[in-house]
């Protein structure tokens, strides 16, 4: 092991430097230099495993070489042994302020020379074992806190889709039990309507009984929608295939609601096989979210009110996948909400505005397209829905 280590000397008196070199040169590998300048080269180039080093040296004397060396992290933990003809007690004081590991007087004993480098160097190249065992440790450390936190996330992700799916599977239970009943509602209050003369006092309760069940039976058509969205032929289109007919319906609202709309859509994206229709609800739920989180933050017109719909060609997950961003700078989604807005029926809209059930939907037509969707929200600034969706999903 000590054949491998290396010892710079550094002297000035180039007998003692050849004296050294024979003395140590049989068990380590040994380089010298009278020259102080040189000396730091050759330490900051190659850093040996000890530097022996003279105090009184024309130029830069060993204190000040010292010094410049400690100035670099990776150099500290050299050992340095002065070899010196000064007084101890200043060679002392000096030489420890500096970081030095030890002095010999000059005239030294061999023995005493050899002793003391054997143990220095055995205490440099246990220090460097040390050294590198802490940098794997860091290393693995850093890997099993990668994997920790990506295994918490793909958990916390398969709950939530089982969450999902239980909740949506109880909800299709739900709506197909209301289905008949609600059926029967309308078409009697149908019957009643039709059956009821002209300005009875009872026909405005018999007209919004069969409002409200048609309401009810919306609902129940978008639950169950949701459980059996229905498989329609998958198309090869491309997004502003998907896009257009959405903007061609929003946008008199974006213009009368004062929202400034971007589209960034590059124009040589490749095309995507999907149910389009579906897509385009997806978009048309987004958008429709994305407007009226901005109205509830900007009542009125206002500059800051924007919404960005962009789209890239991203490689996820070892394949190409179309990403869809819908940006609004809205009121933002609240961080005790934001795990709860794609369960079904949860809504913050007031009563009888919004269902709850239009982000549920679009987590279910980005399921089945094998895709993913995610937020991201800052609650006063904005809201980012990201679609992912594979170019062609099995
Ligand atoms: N862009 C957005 N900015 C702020 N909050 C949002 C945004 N999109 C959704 N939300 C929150 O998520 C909730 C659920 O949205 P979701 O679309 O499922 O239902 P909804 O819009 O309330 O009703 P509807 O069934 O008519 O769509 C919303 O009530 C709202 O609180
Ligand atoms: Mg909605």
């Amino acid at each position: 092991m000590s054949g491998e280590a290396r010892i710079l000397v550094v002297d000035d008196d180039q007998i003692n430097l050849r004296l050294l070199e024979k003395i140590l040169g049989a068990q380590y590998r040994v380089e010298s230099t009278q020259d102080s300048y040189e000396a730091i080269r050759l330490i900051k180039t190659a850093p040996p495993d000890l530097i022996l080093l003279d105090v009184m040296m024309p130029h830069l004397n060993g204190f000040e070489v010292c010094g410049i060396i400690r100035e670099e992290e990776r150099l500290r933990d050299i050992p340095i042994l002065f070899l010196t003809g000064l007084n101890e007690a200043v060679t002392h004081v000096a030489g420890m302020n500096l970081g030095v590991v030890d002095y010999l007087l000059k005239p030294y004993k061999i023995e005493n020379l050899l002793l003391r480098v054997r143990n220095y160097i055995q205490m440099k190249q246990r220090h460097d074992q040390v050294r590198a065992q802490h940098d794997l440790l860091m290393q693995q450390k850093a890997l099993l806190e990668n994997e920790i936190a990506e295994r918490l996330a793909l958990e916390a992700r398969s709950q939530q889709m089982a969450r999902l799916s239980a909740l949506g599977q109880m909800a299709s239970g739900v709506a197909h039990e209301i289905n008949n009943p609600v059926a029967g509602i309308i078409n009697c209050a149908e019957l009643l309507k039709n059956r009821l003369p002209a300005g009875d006092v009872c026909l405005e309760v018999v007209e919004r009984i069969h409002r409200e069940g048609i309401r009810i039976a919306r609902i129940v058509e978008s639950l169950l929608s949701i459980s059996h969205p229905g498989y329609r032929k998958r198309e090869t289109v491309s997004i502003a295939d998907c896009l257009d007919p959405v903007l061609t319906i929003v946008r008199d609202k974006l213009v009368n609601h004062g929202i400034r709309l971007e589209t960034s859509i590059p124009e040589n994206l490749p095309k995507l096989t999907v149910e389009s229709q579906q897509i385009q609800q997806l978009l048309l739920n987004l958008l429709v979210n994305a407007c009226h989180s901005l109205n509830d933050r900007f009542p009125g017109s206002d500059p800051g009110k924007q919404l960005r719909i962009s789209a890239a060609l991203l490689e996820e997950k070892d394949q190409q996948r179309l990403c869809l961003e819908v940006y609004d700078t809205g009121t933002g989604i609240p961080p005790e909400i934001i795990d709860k807005i794609f369960d079904p029926f949860f809504t913050t809209k007031p009563a009888g505005t919004g269902t709850g059930l239009g982000l549920t939907l679009c987590h279910e037509i980005v399921r089945q397209h094998d895709g993913d969707l995610r937020v991201e929200s800052v609650p006063l600034s904005y809201t980012r829905f990201t679609v992912a969706l594979p170019l062609h999903p099995d």
